[in-house]
C-alpha cells in the first residue's frame, strides 16, 4: 500500500457505495465486457442498458457479432449514436476471428491495436475482466485525478495528458484491480461529478488539492482560448 492510502480509501467505498448490478459485471468476460465499454464510452448506463440486453441476447458470443451483418450490428445501435462504434466493434471481432483464430487478445499492446480500442478502454476491458493490473483514464477518471492533485491545464494537452496518467499508474492497488478501475469509474460517475461534486462523501475528501483550495469545479483545467 502507497503512503497516502489512495487505492485502499478508493477499494473501501467501492465496498461500500460501488455498483455491483450492473447486466456486464454478471459473467465479466472479456467479450462482454468490451462490448459494455464501447456502448458506455459515450453514453449513460442507464441508456445503455436496454441496448446492451438487445445486444447480447442477438450476438451472444464474438462468433456470433463477427458472423452478422454490418446491417444488423447497426440496426440493434439505433438511438445510441455514434455509430462508427458499432462499426469498429463488428469489425473488430471479424480481426478476432480471422487473425487471432476467434480468441479475445489478453495482452494490452494487442488489443489496442484493434478498431475503437484505444489505451484506456483496452486497459479497462482487461482490468474488469481479467483483472489485469493495468491503470484506466476515461473522462471520469481524468476528472478525479486533475481534482485531487489540481492538475493544472487542459487534458487535451499532451502534457497534461501524461501527468494525469503519470497519477493513474501511480495510485494502481497490488491487489483487486478489477475493483479498483470500477470504483474510479463509479467516483467519477457519482461523486466527483463535473458540477456540484459531492466532496464530503469522497474517500479523498481530506487530502484532495483541488477541495483544499476550496473550488473543485475549476479542474480539470479547459482548453485555452
Ligand atoms: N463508464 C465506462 N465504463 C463504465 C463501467 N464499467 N461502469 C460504469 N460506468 C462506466
Ligand atoms: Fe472530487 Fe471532491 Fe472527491 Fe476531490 S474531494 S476527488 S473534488 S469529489
Amino acid at each position: 500500500p502507497k503512503a497516502d492510502n489512495f487505492a485502499a480509501r478508493v477499494l473501501a467505498w467501492f465496498d461500500q457505495y460501488g455498483r455491483t448490478d450492473l447486466p456486464w459485471q454478471q459473467q465479466p468476460t472479456p467479450y462482454r465486457v468490451w462490448v459494455s465499454e464501447i456502448m458506455l464510452q459515450q453514453t449513460q448506463v442507464a441508456t445503455v442498458i436496454p441496448y446492451y440486453q438487445r445486444f447480447m441476447q442477438r450476438f451472444p458470443d464474438l462468433d456470433a457479432l463477427a458472423a452478422a451483418a454490418q446491417d444488423d450490428v447497426l440496426k440493434l445501435w439505433e438511438g445510441l449514436g455514434y455509430y462508427s462504434r458499432g462499426r469498429n466493434l463488428h469489425k473488430a471481432a471479424q480481426i478476432i476471428r480471422d487473425s487471432y483464430a476467434g480468441v479475445f487478445p489478453h495482452d494490452i499492446t494487442t488489443l489496442e491495436t484493434l478498431p475503437g480500442i484505444g489505451r484506456s478502454t483496452a486497459a479497462a476491458i482487461l482490468s474488469l475482466s481479467q483483472d489485469q493490473p493495468h491503470a484506466i483514464l476515461d473522462g471520469n477518471v481524468k476528472r478525479v485525478l486533475a481534482r485531487y492533485h489540481a492538475v493544472e491545464g487542459w487534458p487535451g494537452e499532451i502534457r497534461t495528458l501524461q501527468r494525469l496518467w503519470g497519477y493513474a499508474e501511480q495510485h494502481l492497488p497490488n491487489t483487486r484491480n478489477a475493483a479498483y478501475t470500477q470504483a474510479m469509474m463509479d467516483m467519477g460517475a457519482t461523486l466527483c461529478t463535473r458540477s456540484k461534486p459531492r466532496c464530503s462523501e469522497c474517500p479523498l475528501q481530506n487530502d484532495c488539492q483541488a477541495l483544499l483550495q476550496g473550488n473543485p469545479q475549476a479542474y480539470p483545467g479547459k482548453r485555452a482560448a
